[in-house]
C-alpha cells in the first residue's frame, strides 16, 4: 500500500468511523459486480458515508487530492456505470448507509428521501400515507432512489406516470469539487431559469453525487386489475394498445409485450407457475388499470377485450380475480428475466422507436437477424406503451466466448442501423454507461458533441467523477 492510500484510509476512518471504510479486498466483491454479472472491476477501496455532508467531505477530498471516485447505488445497473473500472483506481462511495425518509408530506403529495434509500422502502412509506410513488421495476427491492435518479429509470408505470424525470421536484448533489447543493424544493411549478435539477436526472453520477431527493407521489390506487392477453402478433398487441389508451379513461398504468418465448423462459426460471391460458398463442400483453377510487374497472377491461375479439385482434385473455392471481401474472414479466440471466451470455438492449415505427421495425430487425444468424435466438419485449423494447438477442450456445461476443457486436450494429433508420434511441431507460458508449457516440453530431463534453468540463474540469461513463476518459 503506498502512503498517499494509507492517508485516504486513514482520513476515510477519521470522518466516516472505522465501518465508513471497507479496505480489505476480501470484503470487495459485493461492490465490484452488477445484476447483468458480466461488468467487474476493482476498487481502490470502499468509502460508506451516512449524509450528505460526510459524502461531500470524501468528495472533497478526493478533488483535492486527484482520486478518481464513482457513486455506487443498488448494483442492478445495466450499463456497467456504477462498477469501478479494471485498474484499481477508483474510490467507490456506497450510498447504502444514506437510507433515511426525511419527511412525506401528503398534503403537498411530496416525499423527501435519502438517496440510499431502497425503492420498495420508498413505495411502502408512500403507501402507509395513502400515497403511491409509481416507479415500478423489477429490481425495486435492491434498487436506490439515487440510482433511480441518476439513470432516470423507467420501468413499469411509465406510461401514465412517466420516467424518474417527471417524478422529481427536488434535488440535493454533491458537486465533483466537494460542494454541496441544496436544491431539495417541493414545487410542482417552478420556473426559475434553468432547471439544474433536470441535469442530474440521468447524468449517471458523472455530474455529481445525488444525495437527496424530493420525490413526487399520486393518490394511492385502490382498485387495480390486471389482465393477460393473447394476441396473434405484436401489429394486434399495438392495435388493442390504442384502444386502451383511448377507453379506459386514463387509467391504464401498464401495457407489457410478453411474446411467447419469454412466456416459456419465465416458466423454466419458474416451474410452478401455471400457464394462465388454455392454450400457447404466439403474443401476450400483460395490462393494468388502477384507479384512486370506486371505478368499474372489470367491465371497463371486458368491454376492450369484446371490442378487440370482434376485431380481430384478441385471441384469448384472463382478467385475474384477485389480487394473488395477479400476482402470478406479475410474476411471469419478472421470472422471464431470470430465465433469460439463466441461458447465459445474450445482447441487451432497451430501444425507442415511435410507436408507429414498432412494427415495421420489429418486423425488419427480426428479419435482419435471421439473415444474419438464424440460430441467434431473439427475446423481444417490453415496454411497448412507451415505444420501448427490450429487443435482446441469445447466442448460439455451441459457439465459444469470444465468437459470441464478436457475433452479438456484429448484430448490435446492424439494429443499432435500424433503429437509427427508424429515428429510435439506442437507449430509453438503462443509460450508457461504458456499455453502450461506442454506438452513442457514433449518433452525437459535432454540435452535441461539443455541448456534452463543455458540460462534463464545466461540472468535473479534472474529469474525476465517474470518468469514462457516458463520455470517454479524459485522462
Ligand atoms: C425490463 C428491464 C430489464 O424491463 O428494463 O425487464
Ligand atoms: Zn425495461
Amino acid at each position: 500500500m503506498d502512503t498517499s492510500q494509507a492517508e485516504l484510509i486513514a482520513f476515510l476512518t477519521k470522518r466516516l468511523g472505522a465501518d465508513g471504510v471497507i479496505d480489505d479486498p476480501a470484503d470487495f466483491p459485493r461492490y465490484t459486480i452488477d445484476w447483468a454479472g458480466d461488468q467487474r472491476g476493482e476498487p481502490l477501496l470502499v468509502a460508506r458515508p451516512r449524509t450528505a455532508e460526510e459524502v461531500a467531505t470524501v468528495v472533497g477530498y478526493c478533488h483535492h487530492h486527484g482520486i478518481p471516485m464513482v457513486a455506487q447505488g443498488g448494483h442492478s445497473g445495466l450499463v456497467g456505470g456504477a462498477q469501478p473500472d479494471a485498474e484499481r483506481r477508483e474510490l467507490v462511495i456506497s450510498l447504502e448507509r444514506l437510507n433515511r425518509i426525511r419527511h412525506l408530506d401528503p398534503i403537498n403529495f411530496s416525499m423527501s428521501v435519502d438517496s440510499g434509500c431502497l425503492l420498495q422502502t420508498v413505495k411502502d412509506a408512500a403507501e402507509q400515507a395513502d400515497c403511491y410513488f409509481p416507479l415500478a421495476l423489477g429490481a425495486q427491492g435492491s434498487c436506490q432512489i439515487g440510482g433511480n435518479v441518476s439513470t432516470n429509470a423507467g420501468g413499469l408505470n411509465v406510461l401514465r406516470y412517466g420516467m424518474m424525470r417527471q417524478l422529481v421536484l427536488g434535488l440535493e448533489v454533491v458537486l465533483p469539487n466537494g460542494r454541496l447543493w441544496n436544491g431539495m424544493h417541493a414545487l410542482h411549478k417552478d420556473n426559475r431559469g434553468y432547471e439544474l435539477k433536470q441535469l442530474f436526472i440521468g447524468a449517471e453520477g458523472t455530474l455529481g453525487i445525488v444525495t437527496g431527493a424530493v420525490l413526487k407521489l399520486a393518490p394511492r390506487p385502490q382498485t387495480r386489475r390486471t389482465a393477460l392477453i393473447a394476441v396473434p402478433d405484436i401489429a394486434a398487441a399495438l392495435k388493442l394498445y390504442s384502444q386502451a389508451r383511448r377507453s379506459c379513461c386514463d387509467l391504464l398504468s401498464a401495457f407489457e409485450l410478453i411474446p411467447r418465448v419469454c412466456m416459456e423462459l419465465a416458466f423454466e426460471a419458474t416451474p410452478a407457475l401455471p400457464d394462465p391460458l388454455d392454450e400457447a398463442h404466439p403474443v401476450y400483453v400483460l395490462m393494468e388499470v388502477s384507479a384512486s377510487g370506486p371505478v368499474d374497472l372489470d367491465t371497463m377491461i371486458e368491454h376492450l377485450f369484446e371490442a378487440g375479439a370482434d376485431q380481430g385482434h384478441v385471441r384469448d385473455g384472463v382478467l385475474a380475480s384477485s389480487e394473488a392471481q395477479a400476482a402470478q401474472l406479475w410474476q411471469i414479466r419478472e421470472s422471464m428475466l431470470e430465465g433469460q440471466q439463466m441461458r447465459g451470455e445474450h445482447l441487451r438492449t432497451d430501444i425507442s422507436l415511435p410507436i408507429s415505427a414498432l412494427t415495421a421495425f420489429f418486423e425488419g430487425a427480426c428479419q435482419a437477424m435471421t439473415e444474419r444468424s438464424p440460430e441467434t435466438q431473439v427475446i423481444a419485449y417490453g415496454h411497448i406503451g412507451d415505444g420501448n423494447l427490450h429487443f435482446n438477442l441469445l447466442p448460439p450456445a455451441t459457439l465459444e466466448h469470444g465468437a459470441k461476443q464478436a457475433l452479438l457486436h456484429e448484430l448490435e450494429a446492424i439494429l443499432f442501423d435500424l433503429v437509427d433508420a427508424h429515428e429510435g434511441s439506442i437507449s430509453a431507460e438503462h443509460g450508457i454507461g461504458r456499455v453502450k458508449q461506442r454506438p452513442f457516440l457514433a449518433g452525437l453530431d459535432d454540435l452535441e458533441r461539443e455541448l456534452l463534453d463543455g458540460l462534463k468540463k464545466l461540472f468535473d474540469p479534472d474529469d474525476l467523477m465517474a470518468a469514462g461513463r457516458i463520455l470517454p476518459r479524459r485522462r
